[in-house]
């Protein structure tokens, strides 16, 4: 299994890194068997699994729940997972209760988002033992703050962004996610530390990509951002054979005599 330390010497040596989101057991299992680097159980979660409009839905039951699942699917790779909603903003015993439930339902790390008042927090978080993954641009959390999910960094804002990245590095965080980020700020704040920064929505120049594994295979089939690419047209693929099951079965070509016990 991964762990933090190559993925710093993964930036050190111009690697690129790979991760995908994965929220079940199932899924998990694939992934166990591709090459990626390792596995973000998001609180995308409440979106992806739940049908919730965003991220705010997530806590730490079902954090706790996900991340189980995916571990007893996942063998071999190194697993962060996400601070749901607000769990650091109530306190540093129930901010260290959150990430403690989290780690032993099978995480090997956390990402929290955001810079700002939340650098403290995460110092005493990676000073606790646990990696911290840090979460700059937009951050989903936020989404109400934000007021839509645009991309981050422009209209002067590079500077802060730069600064937070910084500060979020000298935390002891091993890795940033930078979330849609123009190209030339991610490629910047990618040059000016040395934990190694992940994009999603961020452009060519950061130290690895991520995906949520459902939009990467197309089946999420409204969803069609410009960062995107869709590695399957899952949503069609999977639709066409269970329209082929329910018409083998109408037809009464399923089951077959060699199906039959
Ligand atoms: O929750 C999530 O899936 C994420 C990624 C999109 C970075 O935070």
């Amino acid at each position: 299994m991964n762990s933090i330390n190559e993925f710093k010497k993964y930036k050190e040596e111009n690697k690129k890194i790979s991760v995908v989101t994965c929220y079940d057991y199932t899924s998990a299992t694939i992934i166990n068997e591709t090459d990626v680097d390792c596995v973000l159980v998001g609180d995308s979660a409440a979106m992806v699994m739940h049908g919730f409009e965003t991220t705010v839905n997530a806590n730490v039951e079902m954090m706790c729940y996900h991340i189980a699942s995916v571990a007893r699917g996942l063998k071999n790779k190194f697993i962060i997972a996400d601070l749901p909603f607000l769990q650091h903003r109530k306190g540093v015993d129930k901010l260290v209760e959150s990430v403690d439930q989290l780690m032993k339902c099978g995480a090997n790390a956390v990402k929290i988002e955001g810079a700002g008042s939340n650098v403290k927090l995460i110092e005493h978080v990676v000073n606790s033992g646990v990696p911290v993954m840090g979460h700059l641009g937009l951050t989903p959390q936020s989404i109400h703050q934000f007021g839509g999910y645009k991309v981050q960094g422009k209209n002067g804002d590079e500077k802060k962004l730069i600064e937070a990245a910084k500060d979020l590095e000298n935390a002891g965080c091993f890795a940033l996610v930078l979330e849609l980020v123009p190209s030339d700020v991610a490629k910047k704040i990618t040059d000016e530390i040395t934990i190694p920064t992940i994009g999603i929505g961020a452009g060519v120049h950061t130290s690895g990509q991520v995906l949520v594994f459902q939009d990467m295979l197309g089946l999420n089939s409204g969803f069609e951002p410009k960062f995107l690419r869709k590695y399957l047209n899952g949503f069609e693929v999977i639709r066409d054979a269970v329209n082929k099951y329910d018409s083998d079965v109408k037809n009464k070509n399923f089951p077959s005599n060699e199906e039959s016990y």
